[in-house]
């Protein structure tokens, strides 16, 4: 065991580095009400914190918690990142997470064989996805495509009197998409920028809401949405009697969509147990349960998403908003639906189809610097973003039918268990409790 360092107060953690600002950009500037809190040996309130190089900031971690060194070096290892490049992407950084990073094989995407990087610490998910991918290979693989990657902001207007905003809107719509795209020539030379406004009224919050849609191009596009809603939000209160309300995008991108379907031959789903045919029907009837019944749904979506974050992760994207616009897409209709469909085709072949909006991006933040993020996408063959929404939306697909596929015959117990198993071995050769 490591010797533990006594705890030390705040007062002296400060006067050990000046104190500074707020932790947070997010933070309101100048002290906060529960500063005039007496002090505790053990406050959480660090201020300056973020100002301190990375050891300091650990240092800091050490004295609050009484950690170990073995429990801080593990906080601060910085893996393959660069100590500079945690400091770029968060704020109070102290080291990099770990996870493991594994290639899913088999994938045959729009006629392109592709090995896929996939980010996860889950035991049988990177099998699963290679399982699937090879039994959709059976049937020529996956056929993907993608809109144009279309994002969309959204500016809340808070009507202050009734006006005819449709006829002021219909007028000065393309004046109001022009003013939004100044500033953006490097975007525009892309081929990007506003192509488009909608807008919505909300009277039970007398609200407007402006739907600016903007090609963003290779890009996710979070920062180029927020900034032109921003400064579209500046004109307004000269059109219409508005204050302004909140200018962000929406993550629910249902103008940047992407489908991915499959085709298996029954024959490929025939195992020493199973009939082919029987399993085809059972993994429709799954998919008919998963319709039905949301707490079903809940969990063969978390399938899907076993597939799509993993890959998402790799390649330095956003899964949160990817999750957060798949769960919301997917209940458009009133009820949470399952995220993938399933259907018998004639001859019996098993017929699988996802869609969902899917807003990736292979240029900007994480995706430029993180360097396994770069590698992904070179062994990828540098997608642009349509194309790994592509990729994105096949793993989901793949790993989906995969799950189906055991839950409709053997279980799904066997292959992962088989797989969690060296987990716990492992675990017990290191001497740690297995509760299972
Ligand atoms: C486990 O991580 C995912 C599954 O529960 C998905 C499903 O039930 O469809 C196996």
């Amino acid at each position: 065991m490591d010797p533990k360092p006594t705890c030390k107060s705040r007062s002296q953690i400060s006067s050990e580095k000046g104190t500074g600002n707020d932790l947070h950009n997010h933070a309101a500037p100048g002290p906060l009400p529960c500063d005039t809190e007496a002090e505790t040996p053990r406050s959480s309130r660090l201020p300056g914190f973020y100002e301190l190089p990375r050891s300091e900031r650990l240092r800091a971690v050490q004295i609050f918690s009484g950690l170990g060194q073995t429990e801080i070096d593990a906080l601060g290892n910085v893996g393959t990142l660069r100590g500079e490049l945690i400091d770029v992407f968060v704020e109070n950084g102290v080291g990099a997470f770990s996870l493991p990073l594994g290639i899913a094989t088999n994938f045959l995407i729009n006629g392109r064989d592709l090995l896929v990087p996939m980010a996860v610490e889950e035991t049988s998910v990177i099998a699963a996805a290679s399982h699937g991918a090879k039994l959709a290979r059976c049937g020529g693989g996956f056929t993907a495509s993608s809109t144009a990657p279309i994002m969309t902001g959204q500016v809340q207007l808070l009507l202050e009197s009734d006006c005819d905003f449709d006829a002021v809107l219909t007028e000065r719509k393309q004046q109001l998409i022009d003013f939004a795209n100044r500033g953006q020539e490097r975007l525009l030379a892309r081929g990007g920028g506003a192509v488009d406004l909608t807008w919505r009224h909300i009277p039970e919050i007398r609200s407007l809401v402006l739907h600016v849609h903007i090609n963003t191009c290779d890009a996710m596009g979070a920062n180029i949405v927020n900034t032109m809603c921003e400064r579209i939000s500046t004109l307004m209160p000269e059109l219409l009697p508005v204050g302004i309300g909140l200018r962000i995008l929406t993550n629910l991108t249902d103008r940047r969509m992407t489908e991915v379907s499959c085709r298996v031959p029954v024959a490929a789903l025939q195992s020493a147990e199973f009939e082919g045919k029987q399993v085809a029907e059972r993994i429709v009837m799954a998919y008919q349960f998963a319709a039905h019944d949301v707490h079903r749904a809940t969990t063969n979506n978390k399938g899907v998403m076993n597939g799509i974050d993993p890959v998402l992760i790799a390649t330095g994207n956003d899964w949160r908003a990817v999750a957060a616009g798949a769960h919301a897409y997917t209940c458009q209709s009133g009820s949470y639906q399952p995220l993938a469909t399933w259907h018998l085709e004639p001859n019996g072949d098993l017929c699988g189809t996802l869609r969902l909006p899917l807003a990736v991006g292979v240029v900007g933040g994480v995706t430029r610097l993180h360097p396994t993020a770069q590698a992904a996408l070179a062994l990828l063959g540098h997608p642009d973003a349509r194309e790994l929404a592509n990729i994105v939306a096949s793993v989901g697909l793949a790993q989906n039918l995969s799950a189906l596929r055991a839950l409709a015959s053997e279980g799904i117990q066997r292959g992962h268990m088989s797989l969690h198993k060296s987990n716990l071995d492992l675990l017990d050769r290191r001497g740690g409790a297995s509760k299972e």
